[in-house]
This record gives structure tokens, sequence and C-alpha cells, in this order.
């Protein structure tokens, strides 16, 4: 089939090259023309696992080009999907200016008895399908489309597979001919297609997400009660987890959920629900608790080294989360700020992050270094901030020769308790009991 996307970012980016990549023919529309030459020559803008040999492969293939022309899009394509950004504003509610004007964009160059669907992937608020509609017959009274809502899951670091091997598709539309085109384009995918109004498609988005931000602030709140008694909230995960009702993902207890998807839906939902006059209070709270978890994690810092003002603190990790090179809405970047703020000398290192986190200067202050060892050198506390998996390799005899303090805030539960006493680290996990360390 013939697809456009407008907007190359995340979402639009991954999903233009994985459709390519099952033989449809794909045109990725963005505004961005340094971008566009870039992505033509192979370039990709974000580190993504698997998306750079994707993109190349579809682009040299012929399947997968790129234009700033939304007219050449719309023109060659039967299905138009939306994927342009969807940012919060200060009350939480979403800004929906960018679709608003792709909307007007599109009704401007659709062409007499051109059928097309038009297809919102970013992720909206519900009742966002119907003004998408409304604005395109404003503008073009005599355009022939149809809107569907497709929320799409990808998470960052796995947005491939994601994409690729889908849990379920979500197809939200109220016409039979939009949906059987939808239909044909999923289904080289082989996956669960589910089929429901446009407002149930958007609602999908925004409650898949807020439960599972749900499951984190809960295991993060037991993990509170377990430090407070002396259980351990791993075990606690594992035997709850267990249940199949319940199951074990997004359970793991850690500094508090972060990135560029639920902070900003959460928000969003509290504010639809807000509108729609029956307020969300229950996300409210897994807010606070998300909140509560970063405080906590803060406070245990201080509780141990007293005054942070010239202490010297190793930083692992800075993405929002690993196998990303994402550092917008990071928990581990406010963490750090915030020891910055409190006067402490903060050294970080992190394998993909450690370029956009100067580049966008988000750490002022901080000093990035490109190895986790030369973080550590004369540091009187490490804190692991993000897990990521090369953190395992990292002999840890070396890592406390090199440090001032054999003193580790594991904020991901990333090291092993008994291991981290035998070699005679004072250890602080989220949740876990306090083992003495074996003299050294
Ligand atoms: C999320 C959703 O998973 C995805 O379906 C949606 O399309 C976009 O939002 P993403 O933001 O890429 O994806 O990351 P995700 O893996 O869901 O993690 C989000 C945050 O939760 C991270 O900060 C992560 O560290 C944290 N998290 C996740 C936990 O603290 N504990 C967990 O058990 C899981």
């Amino acid at each position: 089939m013939d697809l456009c996307i407008i907007g190359s970012g995340y979402v639009g980016l991954v999903s233009g090259a994985c459709f390519a990549e099952v033989g449809h023919n794909v045109v990725c529309v963005d505004n961005d023309q340094r971008k566009v030459d870039a992505l033509h020559a192979g370039k990709i803008p974000i580190y993504e696992p698997g998306l750079e040999e994707l993109v190349q492969r579809n682009v040299a293939a012929k399947r997968l080009r790129f234009t700033n022309s939304i007219e050449d899009g719309v023109d060659h394509s039967q299905v138009v999907f939306i994927a342009v950004p969807t940012p919060p504003q200060a009350d939480g509610s979403v800004d929906l200016s960018f679709i608003e004007r792709v909307a007007r964009e599109i009704a401007g160059v659709l062409k007499p008895g051109q059928y097309r669907v038009v297809v919102d992937k970013s992720t909206v608020p519900v009742k966002t399908g119907e003004k998408v509609t409304d604005t395109i017959k404003r503008y073009n009274t005599g355009a022939d489309f149809d809107v569907v809502s497709n929320p799409e899951f990808l998470r960052e670091g796995s947005a491939v597979p994601d994409l690729m091997k889908p849990d379920r598709i979500v197809i939200g539309g109220n016409s039979d001919r939009a949906l059987a085109l939808m239909k044909k384009v999923y289904e080289p995918f082989n996956a669960p297609i589910l089929v429901t109004d446009v407002s149930s498609a958007e609602l999908i988005k925004h409650a898949a997400n807020s439960f599972l931000a749900l499951k984190i602030s809960y295991i993060n709140a037991v993990s509170a009660i377990c430090e407070a008694s002396g259980a351990d909230v791993e075990k606690v995960a594992a035997g709850i987890g267990m249940d199949r009702r319940i199951g074990r993902n997004f359970l793991n207890a850690g500094l508090g959920y972060g990135g560029s998807c639920f902070p900003k839906d959460i928000a969003a939902f509290i504010a639809i629900s807000d509108d729609l006059g029956v307020p969300f209070t229950l996300l409210k709270e897994v807010q606070r608790i998300n909140r509560d978890q970063k405080e906590r994690y803060i406070k245990s810092i201080r509780d141990a080294l007293w005054v942070l003002r010239d202490k010297k603190i190793a930083v692992w990790g800075l993405t929002f989360k690993p196998d990303t090179d994402d550092v917008r809405n990071s928990v581990p970047i406010e963490i750090v700020n915030e020891l910055i703020k409190e006067g402490a000398i903060v050294t970080a290192y992190d394998p993909k992050g450690a370029e956009k986190a100067k580049e966008y200067n988000l750490c002022p202050g901080v000093k990035i270094v490109d190895c986790p060892l030369e973080a550590v050198k004369g540091a009187e506390a490490l804190l692991l901030a993000t897990e990521w998996k090369e953190f395992a390799s990292i002999p840890l005899d070396e890592v406390k020769k090199q440090m001032h303090t054999p003193l580790v805030f594991d904020g991901r539960n990333f090291f092993d308790p008994t291991t981290m006493a035998e070699l005679g680290f004072i250890y602080r996990a989220i949740g876990r009991p306090i083992l003495p360390p074996k003299a050294a």
C-alpha cells in the first residue's frame, strides 16, 4: 500500500520504517528540511536499536523516502498517518496545535474525488478525532475522507521490535471503508487487531499508559513500606507478579517513572477527565508517589552524607531508562540537578545519553566523563540511576578501589545486596533490607 506519515519523530520515523519493512511504500513528511536531508543520507537523529539499518535498507529498496511536502505525501498515499508532537502545557493539558495545523494542511491539499484515511497516531485526548474531522471539513468542504485513531504503544529502546511484533493493534474508526484499508495496512504484522470506535481507541492509549504508571507507583509505595518494615520489595514483586492476573512486568521499584510519555500522558488524562467532569483523582496519587520516590532517594543520600556541599558524588546513568539516548524528563537528571543545587561535586557517566545531556545543557555544573571508572575516582558515593546492562560488567572491586568511600545508592535494584556486602560496600537499594558490609 502507499502510506504517508506526517512527522518524523520517534513514533513517525519508527512506524514509517517498519511499514516499509513489511512491504508498503512509505513517504515520511517532516517540515525540518535538515532532518529530511539527513534521513535521506541514512543519518538517524535518535538512538534506537535496529532503526538505522532498517531505515537504510528500506531507503535503498526504494520503499521509504522523505519529503518536506505534505502535498507530495498526501497525493501518493491511500492512508495518511499523523505522528506530530502533542506536548504538555503548563496546566497538564495537551497542546494540540501541531495536530490542528496538520489537519488544516491536509485539508488544503486533498483533491476532489481523492479518498483518504487520515489516521491519528500521536497520543491525544479523547475527542481529538472529532475535532480533526471537523477541521478538515471546515477547510475543505468537498473532501472525501475518514478519520481513524490508531494509537502507538512502542517503548523507547525497543521501538522496532515493539512495532514489528505488537501485542495488539488498536484501530478506532466509524467507517467500514476506512477500517478495511487499515486492516490491510496491518495484515503483514500478524498481530491481534482490536477494532473500536474512535473515542474508545483514543482512551485506550491514555488508560494503558496510566495503568502502567499506576503499577510502577504501586510497587514504589510498597518499596517504602518494605524499607520501614525490613521486607524485600524484590521478593514481594516476585510473589505478587506470579499471580497471572497481576503479572511481574512494570513492578520494578526504582526512582520513579520518567520519559516523554508517562508524566505527560498521566497529566493529560487527569486534565481531560477534569474537563469531562469526572476527575480521575487516583492518578493524582500516582503522580504524588512518583514525586515522593525521588525525594526519598535524595533524602537517603543526605542521611548518609549529611551535608552534600563539596561531597564528590559519582552518577551512573542519565537517560530516563536504558537503551535510549533520551534524556528528556529524566528522573536521574532531576536528581543530579538537586545534588548540584545543594553544592555536591557530581561526575556522571552514561553510555548513550551524555551527548544529548551536554548538547541541551540539561545538567549544568555536572562533569560528564567517558568512562564509568573515571566517574567513581575519589567519589564519596556512587549513585546508580539508570540500569544500563554494561554496568554489570564493570569490576566492582576496581570500583571500590577507586572510590574514597565505598557507598553505593542503587536506584534500580541492579546489584545483588549480598555480593555488595561481601565486597565491603555500604549498599543502599530501594525497598531492600540493609546488609552490613563485610570488613576488609
Ligand atoms: C511508555 C509505554 O511503555 C509505551 O507503551 C508508550 O507507547 C510510551 O510510553 P517508554 O516511555 O518508552 O514507553 O518507556 P517504559 O519502558 O514504559 O518506561 C517508562 C518509565 O517507567 C521509565 O522511566 C522506566 O525507568 C520506568 N519504569 C518502568 C519503572 O520505574 N519500573 C518498571 O517496572 C518499568
